[in-house]
């Protein structure tokens, strides 16, 4: 297996929570979020990859904020190539998994979003940046999105949020956006959106 996880089988016609950390966490860090979302669903919880200065990452950076493109492609292939060969080996529905990312999670969910057709079916994005730019999406008609954004994150201005909601919808993603009165942090409040976002779309 290619990244260290965390597999817990759940109710076999609910989702699998694919729990993507942010920088410097693990596979141990969204569990709660994961419970907190679909307390019935499978989790698989994964963590990143990549270490810098010995905090786990799912892709490198040039600087804060500025990503390392070739490794995101190569990470994002392997990420992919992960839950290909973890569903033949857990037995669940490849085509049932919903991403759950934080920060540098929800940047490699993003990618995956933008570089592979139905490689999930929906995908909660907390505190996202645009992956790349200039690239020609899949048709995202089937893969709701929901971004979590902070109207004072410094990391993710608002306009970085609205250009992610702007592309996702032009290939046809039905995106929803909450927009919390904070910065780059989880708030209760974005998870319980996160939440009703979730029970109304699967
Ligand atoms: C990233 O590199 O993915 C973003 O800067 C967010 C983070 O620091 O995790």
């Amino acid at each position: 297996m290619s990244h260290h996880h965390i597999f817990k089988q759940g109710n076999p016609d609910k989702p699998i929570l694919l729990l993507l950390h942010g920088t410097g966490g693990d596979e141990k860090d969204l569990l709660f979020l994961g419970e907190l979302i679909d307390p019935e669903a499978s989790i698989l919880s994964v963590r990143g990859n990549v270490s810098e200065g010995g905090m786990n990452r799912f892709f490198r950076r040039l600087a804060e904020g500025v990503f390392d493109e070739a490794d995101l492609d190569f990470r994002t292939k392997e990420l992919v190539t992960f839950l290909d060969e973890t569903a033949k080996e857990y037995g669940f529905n490849r085509q049932n998994i919903v991403a759950i990312g934080y920060s540098n999670g929800a940047n490699i969910a993003g990618s995956m979003i933008y570089s592979f057709k139905d490689t999930v079916k929906g995908a909660i994005l907390h505190h996202p940046m645009v992956p790349f730019r200039n690239r020609e999406l899949p048709d995202l008609h089937n893969v709701p999105v929901f971004i979590g954004a902070g109207t004072n994150d410094p990391m993710c201005a608002p306009a970085e949020s609205i250009e992610l909601k702007t592309t996702l919808e032009g290939a046809g993603s039905d995106v929803s956006i909450y927009w919390g009165n904070a910065g780059h942090s989880l708030t209760n409040e974005e998870v319980t959106a996160a939440k009703a976002w979730y029970n109304k779309n699967f």
